[in-house]
């Protein structure tokens, strides 16, 4: 797997959403997702840049262009030093929020993905990686 392409934005603001959800529409447009493919991709990097915001303190997201043989695809690491997640499976968990969410950010963006992972623990921050493959 190669990345093509990377850039680096701050994710601190709804001013930084925006952004974000523009630069994603443009790299997922340029490897060729389909129109429902890029809002999936669009609608995931929302729900986690709000969740950088809301309880990671602000951070920042990478959004890389990728080829695999054939394959394109775009990949998203959102990342805070925030207080990270005790417990991640109960954060997947749909209708769990701490806040006054809703409780379906993580559980959505994960299954709006073709690939999801969380490296987070106590005190260490989060990490949030999106994939979606053409
Ligand atoms: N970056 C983060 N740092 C610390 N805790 C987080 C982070 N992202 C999510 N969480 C925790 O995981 C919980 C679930 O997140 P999720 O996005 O699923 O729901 P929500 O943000 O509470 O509500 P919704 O996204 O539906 O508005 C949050 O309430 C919060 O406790
Ligand atoms: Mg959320």
């Amino acid at each position: 797997m190669n990345v093509e392409k990377s850039e680096t934005m701050p994710v601190r603001s709804g001013e930084d959403v925006v952004r974000v959800r523009q630069a994603v529409r443009s790299q997922a447009m340029a490897v060729g997702l389909s129109l429902v493919d890029q809002t999936k991709i669009i609608t995931a990097s929302s729900e986690i840049a709000r969740n950088t915001i809301n309880y990671g303190g602000g951070g920042d997201v990478r959004i890389e262009t990728l080829t695999d043989g054939p394959r394109r695809g775009i990949r998203l690491l959102f990342s805070d030093d925030g207080p990270g997640i005790a417990d991640i499976a109960l954060a997947m968990t749909d209708g769990y929020s701490t806040g006054s969410g809703l409780g379906l950010g993580l559980s959505g963006a994960k299954r709006l993905s073709s690939e999801f992972s969380i490296d987070t623990a106590p005190g260490k921050g989060t990490r949030v990686t999106l994939t979606r493959w053409k």
